[in-house]
């Protein structure tokens, strides 16, 4: 045999070995692993019907869009029948879908149209409140010896006028309403219309693992468990201590009233008891194939460790909202942060989340002039990290966050609660912008969106930027991509390098093969030299390919001496 016969031949036994290595990975880990998750809106996304509202045929007909961006799952908020309080976090029934989304039969076509093109479709499941138009609560309200009334947390007030405590809502203001009927006040972590459900109550609990189960069982790959940390309230009571500064004054929030510590109705250890439960239900129900998200705003990464259970036997991926709610390019405490993901979970896998419906989009971190180089170096640090990476429909095309500029105009009721000091959640929930024209194709022209267009959409929209190299679609696309297919990307572990420089955040990825990845990113609106030494990390690095750059980054031809582009990106091949 030629040497270069047998070169060949080794080769290909190599690709052989290599393929075959990734088919076992991709066999014995879960779906959700490293997946991209893709926040939907559904009253924003796409009007199939010309009623103003987004639906569920809209999701459907764009699909071959979410596909484009290399999106393995769909996250819809809810889309059950709700008044709409709080734009369906308050829910009516838990088994249907609201008209003005469509109905069954559609959700059923969403499922298997997505599931065509190998996207899964994850559904919002509101666990600690329902809405006060549920029957579960009519009933509860009706009278104190309702066999639902304990279904509830209801509590005698301290004196006439007085509620139970000084427990406050998320939304502003005393979280406990009267019920003149009754005489009594029930609690509301967030609106009065969201009464919370009482979780001590197994009739409580039966009657969600039921909703998983129906829900499992019409082809959902899994749940966005909301506000799952709020479940549980102190059963005595206690007031919450009001929070002060350094001067001992007490904190004022943005609604006016004493900061609370939260410690009393929020992250209870018996919340994990419920968490174990919602796991085995659906673990069950899906054969193990359905992944459980959290909304889990905590403190710190131990905290968040926490919720993927001791047994690993909670919720698979919790949201790590840390690392995208920096609201500052600081370098350190991103790398930080990130680290922290990479080191302080243990052998779980972090899902980053980058933006979402409840706070200001990406544009957070502009600075009015390099907004979209900006927005490549946020998606680099979410897409190219390990782990599982979340992001909010229309991030990929540079939408910005438009709050109303009138009161009037004000549709969240955080926003009129709030208005002037708080505006809000409107500005993050504005239609997807798919082209210039009228109602920039979200809505027929003619037709009033529930939320105006923001005037932006006019140059940031799919149509304008399918297709251009330089865009950020095409740099969301390309990451998307590439994370499946690069080795490294998709594999590999995560050390940050070069960890005092406080303008370049740089990160290697790597397998235990060998292969490597390095990423950098100059957070600066000045060009940074920047260089890598990585033998302490034995890594192979005599050539330097190019994978990805940032439009007009010159690209490096070795690690000993290369020049960021203010914000620019590089994302280069070791071997
Ligand atoms: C978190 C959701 O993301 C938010 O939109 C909602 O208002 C609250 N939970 C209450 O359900």
């Amino acid at each position: 045999m030629s040497r270069a016969f047998a070169k060949v031949c080794s080769c290909l036994a190599l690709a052989a070995m290599l393929t075959a290595a990734a088919a076992e990975t991709s066999r014995l880990a879960p779906w959700w692993s490293g997946a991209i998750v893709y926040e939907i809106y559904p009253r924003s996304f796409q009007d199939s019907n010309g009623d103003g509202v987004g639906d569920l045929n809209g999701i459907t007909a764009r699909l071959d869009y979410i596909k484009s961006l290399g999106v393995d799952a769909i996250w819809l908020t809810p889309i059950y029948p709700s008044p709409l309080v709080d734009f369906g976090y308050d829910i009516s029934d838990y088994t249907a879908i609201d008209p003005q989304y469509g109905t069954l039969a559609d959700f059923d076509r969403l499922v298997a149209e997505a599931k065509k093109r190998n996207i899964r479709i994850v559904i919002d499941l509101v666990l600690n409140h329902t809405s006060d138009k549920h029957a579960w609560f009519q009933e509860s309200a009706s009278s104190k010896d309702n066999p639902k009334r304990d279904w509830y947390v209801w509590r005698d007030g301290e004196g006439p006028g007085k509620p139970p405590n000084n427990w406050q809502s998320v939304f502003g203001h005393g979280g406990w309403q009267y019920d003149a009927k009754t005489g009594q006040w029930y609690w509301h972590k967030f609106y009065a219309g969201q009464p919370d459900l009482n979780w001590r109550n197994p009739k409580v609990a039966e009657a969600m693992y039921n909703v998983e189960r129906f829900w499992i069982a019409r082809g959902v790959a899994g749940f966005r468990l909301d506000a799952i940390t709020t479940l549980f309230e102190d059963p005595a009571l206690h007031d919450e201590g009001v929070v002060k500064d350094a001067s001992g004054k007490p904190v004022i929030n943005a609604f006016g009233d004493p900061q609370l510590d939260d410690t009393r109705t929020n992250n209870l250890p018996e919340v994990h008891d419920i968490l174990r439960q919602i796991r085995k239900v659906a673990d069950a129900a899906s054969g193990k194939e359905a992944v459980l998200i959290g909304e889990t705003y905590v403190a710190s990464i131990a905290d968040l460790k926490k919720m993927y259970g001791a047994h690993n036997d909670e919720l698979q991926m919790p949201m790590d909202l840390q690392v995208g709610f920096v609201n500052k390019l600081d370098v350190a405490r991103f790398r930080s942060l990130i680290n922290a993901a990479e080191t302080g979970l243990g052998d779980h896998e972090p899902l980053l989340v980058l933006d979402n419906h409840d706070n200001p989009r990406w544009d957070r971190y502009g600075d009015g002039v390099h907004n979209e180089d900006i927005g490549r170096v946020l998606a680099t640090v979410i897409l190219g990290s390990r782990g599982a990476a979340m992001y909010y429909y229309g991030d990929e095309i540079g939408m910005v966050t438009t709050p109303p500029m009138r009161k009037e105009d004000v549709r969240d009721p955080v926003g009129v609660t709030g208005w002037p000091k708080q505006k809000g959640r409107d500005g993050e929930r504005t239609p997807m912008q798919w082209n210039a024209g009228p109602n920039a194709g979200f809505s027929p022209a003619g037709v009033k969106p529930w939320l105006a267009i923001p005037p932006a959409a006019v140059t940031a929209n799919v149509a304008a930027e399918d297709g251009k190299p330089d865009t950020l679609l095409a740099w969301y696309r390309q990451l998307g991509g590439l994370r499946k297919t690069n080795a490294a990307l998709r594999d590999g572990d995560e050390v940050m390098l070069n960890t005092a420089d406080t303008h370049v955040l740089a990160w290697l990825r790597r397998t235990p093969a060998g292969e490597a990845v390095l990423l950098a990113c100059n957070f600066t609106a000045e060009p940074q030299n920047v260089s890598f030494d990585l033998n302490a990390l034995n890594v192979r690095a005599a050539n330097v390919l190019s994978l990805m750059n940032t439009p007009g980054q010159v690209v490096p031809r070795s690690l000993a001496k290369m020049v960021l582009k203010p914000f620019g990106v590089v994302i280069l091949q070791l071997h």
